[in-house]
């Protein structure tokens, strides 16, 4: 079975006022793309080709403008609405008829992850189609965050939601492998104190059920937050250093959609383009060996 994506791009960003009080959070750029483009590319490198995107009433035209029925990919790009910000868990529930019994991979719109082992690291999630599969990131501050226990042999103890008095630095990502009985058990979440369907809660039940596996994610590997002012200036820096270091870019749908073969060079350079106006395009032309500057 192929296993679908949802991105979770709703919410209100209120952290990010004014910037948010007219475009959605995951429109705005980090560095040189729009923030959604990351995480969608991580569902591709992770294999995904069949992705719904769920935002709130307002946002979703702007999302469709940008992101398309996902053809030009070699995708399929769906699209539906969170009327309010009521708990990652709402992403099952909305998207019964997309996942159709199918296994799913979740990523929150603002979450981007970077690194050398990254398509490694998803593709030994995505393996086990039974339970669910989690990654982990050592935080500074991990009270902020899910967290999760482990026993010396790394299995998982305990997961608990903004404790106050974290039992690890491991926090849990915004990338979530379940299987096909998510749906089902999404259904039997209650809303929590703070009135939402917490991801913690559903994790919780397979955990009780001996289904609950946690990846933690290697050190060399980024995973940053673009939920403030100060971490979205701070993603788009890290973004832009390394783009200018070597050359190349990250999160670039194009790129990954003709890496992995899902569109061909003719396809690419149509893309390519009609982007000519920004570096971002002529990057493309690049790759393709059209520029100055061939790759290998
Ligand atoms: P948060 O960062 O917790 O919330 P937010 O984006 O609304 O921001 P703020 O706290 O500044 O108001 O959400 C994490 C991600 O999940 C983000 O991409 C928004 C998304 N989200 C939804 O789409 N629906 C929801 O019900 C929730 C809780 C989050």
């Amino acid at each position: 079975m192929a296993r679908k994506g949802i991105i979770l791009a709703g919410g209100t960003g209120s952290r990010l006022y004014p910037a948010t009080k007219a475009l959605s959070k995951q429109l705005l750029p980090v560095y040189d793309k729009p923030m959604i483009y990351y995480p969608l590319t991580t569902l591709m490198l992770a294999g995904v080709r069949e992705v719904l995107v769920i935002t709130t009433p307002k946002d979703q035209e702007s999302f469709q403008r940008l992101l398309g029925d996902g053809i030009a990919w070699g995708m399929s790009i769906n699209y539906e609405i969170q009327n309010n910000p009521d708990g990652l868990v709402q992403s099952f529930l909305i998207g019964e008829n997309f996942l159709d019994g199918e296994p799913v991979v979740l990523i929150l719109g603002d979450n981007l992850f970077h690194g050398q082992a990254l398509v490694q690291e998803l593709k030994a999630c995505d393996e086990s189609l039974k339970g669910a599969t989690l990654m982990a990131y050592p935080v500074r501050d991990p009270e902020r965050y899910g967290v999760v226990e482990f026993d010396e042999s790394r299995k998982v103890i305990s997961i608990e939601e903004k404790p106050n008095f974290p039992k690890s630095r491991y926090a849990i990502t915004g990338i979530y492998f379940y299987d096909s009985t998510v749906v089902e058990r999404a259904r039997k979440v209650q809303p929590s104190t703070r009135g939402e369907l917490e991801i913690t809660d559903l994790n919780q039940m397979y955990l009780n059920d001996g289904d609950l596996h946690v990846q933690i994610m290697s050190r060399g590997m980024a995973w940053l937050d673009t939920g403030t002012s100060d971490s979205l200036h701070e993603a788009s820096s890290y973004i832009r250093t390394l783009e200018h270091r070597q050359g190349l870019k990250v999160g670039c749908p194009e790129e990954v959609a003709w890496r992995k073969g899902w569109i061909d060079d003719q396809q690419f350079e149509t893309l390519a383009s009609g982007l000519l106006r920004s570096g971002y395009g002529e990057y493309l032309l690049h790759i393709l060996g059209k520029g100055e500057l061939k790759l290998l």
